[in-house]
């Protein structure tokens, strides 16, 4: 039996950089696929905008991958995940969309039904805490979870700026706001936190040596972006869209403005060495 076969690319968009992450982990377990990837680095962040100008953005960005003619986006961006992804669903009714809030939320309830511990922790920026999703989504799949949310806005200037965990070193002033950010959350004995944010996967040993200090029974972090690479391969595995060429898959890289040190940030996000070609565009046009 041939293998159906869709050579069109995937498109992965976040509010900057930090959505590489998620475009890593996707590159491991989906080497064949081309992926067109866009960073609105000329407006990030999204996380403290209101949810009209985030809506108005992500819009803009999937009209962008969709003029690329990608068959399925991940929305790598927890920001837009969490506040857009039903307006973006039903604007663009043809295009399957994937967000990061669900595989996280299912993975959190997993753990809390393996631990039977029903406290569970979510991370992320302003907007996404604000907003709610993770704790819709759980409550809505099992209303004895209990989730406790923290926005941690600091987080992402300080990865930015290149605070981030070195192996398992912390960074000095990454790990003080981590005290600062996550001792309430520690005290509840959560069964799993939730990195809700393209970000914080750069400071996880920082937020794992806080939320587990002293504790015996751990409470496990989820990376929100990694779930949801998860999730894409499934679902371009089930809509039977994966590319079956036996080559290695391309990434294209747009931004919508120059970023100050991008080959080393980039680089810290995607894992790897940034040497393709990246290009610029006027995300405003879309
Ligand atoms: N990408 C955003 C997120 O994952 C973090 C940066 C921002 O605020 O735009 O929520």
């Amino acid at each position: 039996m041939s293998l159906n076969t869709d050579t069109r690319p995937v498109g992965i968009f976040d509010s900057g950089l930090g959505g590489l992450c998620a475009v890593r982990e996707a590159l491991k377990i989906l080497p064949n696929e081309d992926i067109v990837y866009f960073g609105d680095s000329g407006r990030v962040p999204y996380g403290s905008r209101s949810y009209e100008t985030i809506q108005k953005y992500s819009r803009q960005d999937m009209n962008f991958l969709i003029s690329k003619n990608v068959k399925m986006v991940l929305i790598a961006c927890g920001t837009v995940a969490s506040v857009a992804i039903d307006y973006l669903k039903e604007i663009f009714p043809d295009i399957p969309i994937i967000g990061v809030v669900e595989s996280a939320c299912e993975k959190a309830i997993k753990t809390a039904d393996a631990s039977k511990n029903k406290n569970i922790g979510v991370i992320a920026t302003e907007a996404t805490i604000s907003r709610g999703a993770y704790k819709k989504y759980i409550g809505e799949s099992d209303e004895t979870c209990k989730v406790y949310g923290k926005a941690c806005p600091l987080f992402v200037p300080l990865v930015e700026y290149g605070h981030v965990d070195n192996g398992n070193t912390s960074n000095m002033i990454t790990k003080l706001t981590a005290e600062y950010y996550l001792s309430e959350l520690r005290d509840l004995n959560l069964s799993s936190l939730i990195l809700a944010c393209t970000h914080y996967p750069l400071i996880k040993h920082t937020i794992d040596s806080v939320i587990n200090k002293d504790k015996i029974v751990k409470t496990e972090l989820i990376d929100a972006g990694l779930e949801a690479a998860h999730r894409l391969k499934n679902a371009l595995t089930e809509e039977n869209l994966l590319n079956s060429a036996n080559r290695k898959g391309r990434l294209e890289v747009y931004i919508s403005d120059e970023v100050f040190n991008f080959s080393h940030i980039a680089s810290n996000f995607l894992g790897c060495d940034i040497n393709f070609e990246v290009t610029k565009i006027e995300i405003e046009k879309y």
